[in-house]
């Protein structure tokens, strides 16, 4: 339809975008349709406010907060190493719960994956396990464990429904995957995908960019998304139906992700919090992660960026660094605070802003790849509801149990890698089976050390295993799948006071190992 007569032109030229029907007379009446279809969907004017309170915000970043961070009060703090002893018992709470089917998990799956470099969704990577198992396998099969292991324990059927939001372009290929995949053996009833926005690309002056004559350069809206496509998806109301009473948020790519974990959830529950985090210790000043902590005495997550280096570097009295609690986007929320930050907050969530190299059409016409940034995208954060919280708690795990990421392709020394994924998965499961009484043994039949020694005799071996010669410590070859063990229990009967030959694989198969078997 012709933009004049349909009062698109309109609206464009009030909202200063009148540059987006530039080429509209080359476009084929099937290009002029989708264009029109994508311009119609929009409110000029809501994303110019978006424009203007971004950049500002961004420029206001340039003050450091040095003068208004405060560390966390201790009272907010729970702790698997230092508070050992009510570990069990906020397992068992949280169990309880999840045995009331109360606990329902989010995943944040609508990034565009860009650092790894996949033209699919990053939930069906393969980080070359053994079993080969993708990141929603591994996930879904963890929910399919737990689900029993609450069963067992309070002799009820439950279910954690489990909530997936993706973007425009990962819905279609997430969806199929699953139904491919049989949902993991989980009820597909009990999986709700559900589709965060997009916003257009805009260059420094607020013009939407054009990625060519007929299509607007789109983005999704961040992983803060989350909120807004909560309430129009009509998430809630689902949530609600189900009698979901705590929601555990987190990130696709995660490899040793606890989803639903019970402890975190029982903790959060017990301190009769609305809104937790799970962090781990920074240890390093320099580590370039965000931190939890409070400003101007609200809670929130300061980037790296925003504090000077001598702030990072301070130390509290027990040696440790006093902001160190990193972020892991791992998040508690009980439905009540969710329904009202869906409701009433989210419009005051400010978008950050993302400066990128993005591909565009200039107004010759031509299609132009820049080699610096060029332009915004415009991004909500999933943590910054924390300020509206009014009992916030933290929770720190061990990195080495509970956090690697993918986010970059494999490359040599490259931080968050495939690699570094497979690696850290094969490592904790390996922990798992020494801590179950289990051995490893090389080809010559000698123990391996659990502890690497430099030099170690026996524990070079050429299928990968390990390998010391250049101080490298490469993993033994173990893969524990989720559907036997979902935190290391219930592995002694398997393995105590056995010897095994990496590969070792322990399914529901039963315990197998595999000699010889590429890395
Ligand atoms: P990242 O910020 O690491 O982005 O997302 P990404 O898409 O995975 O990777 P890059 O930056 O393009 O390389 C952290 C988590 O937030 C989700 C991601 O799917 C991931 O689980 N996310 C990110 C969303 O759900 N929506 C978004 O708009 C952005």
């Amino acid at each position: 339809m012709d933009p004049n007569a349909s009062g698109l032109a309109q609206r464009l030229a009030e909202a200063e975008q009148c540059h987006l029907l530039r080429f509209w007379n080359e476009l084929s009446p099937a290009e002029q349709a989708d264009l029109t279809q994508d311009l119609q969907g929009m409110d000029f004017q809501e994303m110019n406010g978006f424009f203007k309170n971004a950049m500002q915000v961004s420029s206001n970043k340039h003050e450091k907060l040095d003068n208004h961070i405060e560390p966390l009060p201790r009272e907010v703090l729970g702790s698997v190493t230092r508070d050992r002893e009510s570990l069990k018992d906020w397992e068992l709470t949280g169990l309880r719960c999840i045995s009331q089917s109360k606990v329902a998990v989010l995943l944040l799956a609508g990034g565009q994956g860009t650092r790894l470099g996949v033209s699919y969704p990053k939930g069906m990577y393969d980080v070359g396990l053994p079993s080969h198992k993708t990141l929603f396998q591994i996930q879904g099969e963890r929910i399919l464990k737990l689900q029993q292991l609450a069963e067992q324990r309070h002799k009820i059927k439950c279910c954690i429904p489990w909530y997936i939001m993706t973007s425009g372009r990962t819905m279609e290929s997430t969806k199929d995957f699953f139904s491919k995949n049989n949902y993991f053996g989980l009820d597909k009833n009990n999986i709700i995908f559900f589709q965060q926005g997009m916003l257009p690309a805009m260059d420094y002056t607020g013009k939407i960019i054009l990625e060519n004559k007929g299509k607007v350069s789109m983005a999704p809206d961040g992983n803060g998304g989350l909120y807004r496509a909560l309430g129009n998806q009509g998430i809630m109301d689902d949530m609600e139906r189900r009698g979901v009473g705590f929601i555990q948020v987190y990130c696709v790519d995660n490899i040793l992700v606890k989803v639903a974990d019970p402890a975190f959830v029982g903790f959060c529950v017990q301190k009769g919090a609305d809104c937790g985090a799970k962090v781990v210790e920074k240890t390093n000043p320099t580590e370039a992660v965000g931190v939890v902590c409070k400003v101007d005495g609200r809670y929130q997550v300061v980037e790296y960026s925003e504090i000077t280096l001598a702030t990072a570097e301070k130390r509290s009295a027990d040696g440790r660094l006093m902001f160190n609690a990193a972020n892991l986007a791992i998040h508690f929320f009980t439905f009540s605070f969710l329904r009202d930050v869906v409701q009433k907050y989210e419009p005051q969530l400010q978008h950050h802003v993302a400066q990128k190299k993005i591909p565009y059409v200039d107004s010759e016409g031509q299609l132009i790849k820049p080699d610096k940034p060029n332009g915004i995208k415009m991004e909500k954060f999933v943590f910054d509801i924390f300020q509206f919280a009014k009992t916030f708690v933290v929770y720190e795990v061990l990195r080495e149990d509970e956090f690697s990421p993918l986010k970059n392709a494999d490359s040599q020394d490259g931080k968050d890698t495939p690699t570094t994924a497979r690696h850290a998965l094969m490592s904790l499961h390996h922990r798992w089976v020494l801590n179950a009484g289990g051995h490893f043994i090389d080809e010559n039949g000698r123990r391996v050390p659990a502890i690497p020694r430099d030099g170690a005799a026996g524990s070079v071996t050429d299928d990968g295993n390990r390998n010391l010669k250049d101080g490298t410590d490469l993993p033994i070859k173990c893969e524990i799948s989720p559907l036997v063990s979902y935190g290391g229990e219930g592995l002694e009967e398997l393995v105590k006071g056995r010897e095994f030959h990496p590969t070792l694989i322990i399914d529901e198969h039963g315990v197998h190992e595999q000699v010889k078997n590429g890395v």
